[in-house]
């Protein structure tokens, strides 16, 4: 029976884990003045390249910025704004960005906050997917109260898939969960911009 639980746990476990090849981008750009954190949570990477490029767009408008993943922050020390991001995965944000939401409240209370949620909802951008999208990552904006939140398509590469998510994109191969990279880097971008004016 303890053998058969351990067993279930650590397929589970590697069947939840995305394969080595994906890159969780943490650096540091930017000689700026103020100073922003960009944190994020992933499972297969997409998410992890939008927070590279929120963080691109901020260090060439002048700020200082972090980018790290969010079970990495330490303290919220001299930042003077934060950029949190999370895919949602069936119908949830992921539990790393709650956590570490809460864990640095009062903190995350006392400087400018933004989110961005990444989801195959926003393949087609329509205001019935948006607000699906807004329930989606309510419990993370009933914490933090952001100044803006970024609604972003997402994407489904098998190559980046924990094992067990890859067999579910097989398996609906015609459906939505179907590959395809629906992130339009042209939102983003301007969504990181007027972050840069409304931060400057
Ligand atoms: C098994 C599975 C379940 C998903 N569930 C949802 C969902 O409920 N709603 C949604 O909008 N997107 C859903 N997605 C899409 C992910 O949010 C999207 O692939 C996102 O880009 C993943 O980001 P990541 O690569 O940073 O982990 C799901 C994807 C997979 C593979």
């Amino acid at each position: 029976m303890g053998g058969s639980v351990i067993a279930c746990g650590g397929l589970s476990y590697y069947g939840l884990r995305a394969p080595s090849s994906v890159d969780f981008p943490e650096e540091k750009c930017g000689t700026g003045g103020k100073k922003i954190l960009v944190c994020y949570e992933s499972k297969a990477g997409a998410t992890g390249e939008v927070a590279a490029r929120i963080a691109e767009e901020l260090c060439s408008n002048d700020y200082t910025v972090d980018l790290v993943r969010a079970g990495n922050i330490i303290s919220l020390e001299g930042y003077a704004a934060a950029v949190l991001g999370t895919p949602v995965y069936m119908g949830k944000i992921m539990k790393g960005i709650n956590k570490v939401a809460g864990r640095f409240e009062s903190s995350f209370k006392s400087i400018s906050t933004a989110i961005f949620v990444l989801g195959l909802t926003m393949k087609e951008d329509t205001a019935e997917n948006r607000e699906a999208m807004m329930d989606y990552v309510k419990p993370l904006s009933d914490i933090l109260s952001p100044e803006a939140v970024g609604l972003f398509g997402g994407r489904i590469a098998h190559e980046t898939l924990p094992p067990l998510y890859r067999a579910f994109s097989k398996s609906d191969a015609e459906g939505i969960l179907a590959e395809g990279d629906f992130r339009d880097w042209g939102s983003i971008d301007r969504w990181a911009a007027d972050l840069s004016k409304a931060w400057a």
